[in-house]
């Protein structure tokens, strides 16, 4: 069989778009905003570029090794107990997990790109009704639009890495980014730009407290996709000769930008109309529309431009989390990509619609498990569980397991030997030892 590779370019491009996703355009923005600002935004980017780009290493170097499924990964390169490290590959049913209720969210996106094409919400009272209805009633409408995004991403993923995930990865990140220059071109010329500019970029230390470090971190492993065998499995299908520290550079470099830029058109709107940046979830789909709706037919069209960004962002890292168990079972298994999905989707079908009946009045009473909503278990077992395992066993596998020399070859010609001493230490020491506590402390708390 000819192996399914990325070109170099594709691999950069779908690796940026399972990284750039909701959590850019969507988590990253209501957090800035809860956490004062700046001065958050500062700390993501050191979490990022210090410990989120160290495992990310650490991820890239088990799948080009190995050029393998996550499970085989590790059992291929563990030098003894390959029984045992097997288990770490497991973590990748983390990716499953968040595909249920993101493939969720992603259909209320799709839902509102069809919606503003013709209707915005006047004010904020009009804007949470149509909101809280949909969300607490209209199951069958979530439904609908799950349902498409669900057979979208089967159906992309089911034609294999470079005519399926390739492919849409090459037109919907270009297009995801001309969409948002259009939006921050138009964002650009209205006063509220300055106040949202300075909001995003002049740093504000007062308002950081210790959970902002905690919630950072998670930000940085969730928009990067780590700890879930995604970019373990992408670089399996690397192709050789790929300059492996730049194209990381680039990659992570793309998401933080995007976030950023995303914050900045966000922003705008919230400043310029005078709402508060600080409102959390309903930012997107409560408050948004109505500064949209005060733009008249201009309006509509941006909100359709900023909906469709969102969808695009979505739809590239959905497909992300559906490679890893699908690689899995094709090779564990040699069931054919079909049946591979088929498998999966049967799974994360189930679970997307368990998500959307447990915010439905009358149901969700029986959808709560230890005090959570079944959609917020989902959240909470994939963000504050099995990423941080995943974070960890990287760091572990990679700093202990892994032989260095084996570790030298694959980046040495990428990077100086100083600059491999500090990755490999980081690795080793920083990023397990940060995870854990980090992780601790968010579960107490
Ligand atoms: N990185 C994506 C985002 O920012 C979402 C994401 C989180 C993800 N974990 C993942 C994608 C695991 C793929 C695999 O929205």
């Amino acid at each position: 069989m000819a192996q399914d590779k990325f070109s170099k370019i594709g691999f950069i491009l779908a690796v940026a778009g399972s990284a750039v996703g909701l959590g850019n355009a969507w988590k990253f923005p209501y957090l800035v905003g809860q956490n004062g600002g700046s001065a958050f935004v500062l700390l993501y980017l050191f979490m990022t570029f210090f410990i989120g780009l160290a495992i990310f290493f650490g991820e890239i170097a088990i799948g080009k090794l190995s050029e393998s499924d996550p499970v085989n990964a590790f059992k291929k390169l563990a030098s003894k107990r390959k029984e045992a490290w097997k288990f770490a590959g497991f973590t990748m049913i983390g990716a499953i997990i968040i595909a249920s209720f993101y493939t969720v969210i992603i259909g209320w996106i799709l839902k509102y790109a069809v919606m503003v094409i013709t209707e915005l919400p006047k004010d904020v009272e009009a804007s949470e009704k149509i909101f809280g209805s949909f969300y607490a009633n209209d199951a069958a409408s979530q439904i609908f639009y799950f349902t498409i995004v669900f057979f979208l991403c089967i159906f992309i993923v089911s034609k294999g890495i470079k005519s399926g995930i390739e492919r849409v990865n090459v037109w919907m990140m270009p297009s995801l980014l001309i969409l948002l220059i259009i939006m921050l071109g138009y964002s650009f010329t209205m006063d509220g730009f300055v106040q949202s500019a300075k909001f995003l970029l002049v740093p504000d230390f007062s308002k950081l407290g210790v959970s902002s470090i905690l919630t950072a971190l998670g930000l940085a492993f969730f928009t990067l996709s780590l700890g879930v065998g995604v970019i373990i499995v992408y670089s399996a299908s690397l192709p050789d000769n790929t300059n492996l520290v730049s194209s990381s550079i680039i990659i992570v470099v793309i998401n933080v930008v995007m976030g950023i830029l995303m914050g900045l058109v966000i922003f705008t709107f919230v400043f310029e109309f005078g709402a508060t940046p600080s409102q959390g979830v309903g930012l997107v789909f409560i408050s948004l529309p109505t500064l949209f709706a005060k733009l008249g037919t201009l309006g509509h069209v941006l909100a359709f431009a900023f909906f469709s960004a969102l969808l695009f962002a979505g739809i590239t890292s959905a497909i992300s989390m559906l490679e890893p168990f699908t690689h899995y079972l094709i090779r564990e298994f040699g069931f054919s990509r079909k049946k591979a999905l088929a498998l999966i989707g049967v799974f994360i079908y189930c679970m997307g619609i368990l998500c959307i009946l447990s915010s439905i009045e009358g149901i969700k009473e029986n959808l709560v498990f230890f005090g959570k909503s079944f959609f917020d278990c989902l959240d909470f077992l994939s963000s504050n569980i099995i990423m941080p395992i995943g974070g960890i066993t990287v760091s572990i596998f990679v700093g202990f397991v892994i032989k260095k020399d084996a570790l030298y070859i694959l980046f040495g010609p990428y990077m100086s030997r100083a600059v491999f001493e500090i990755w490999y230490f980081m690795i080793r020491f920083v990023a397990p030892i940060s995870i854990v506590i980090i992780t601790i402390n968010a579960l107490r708390s």
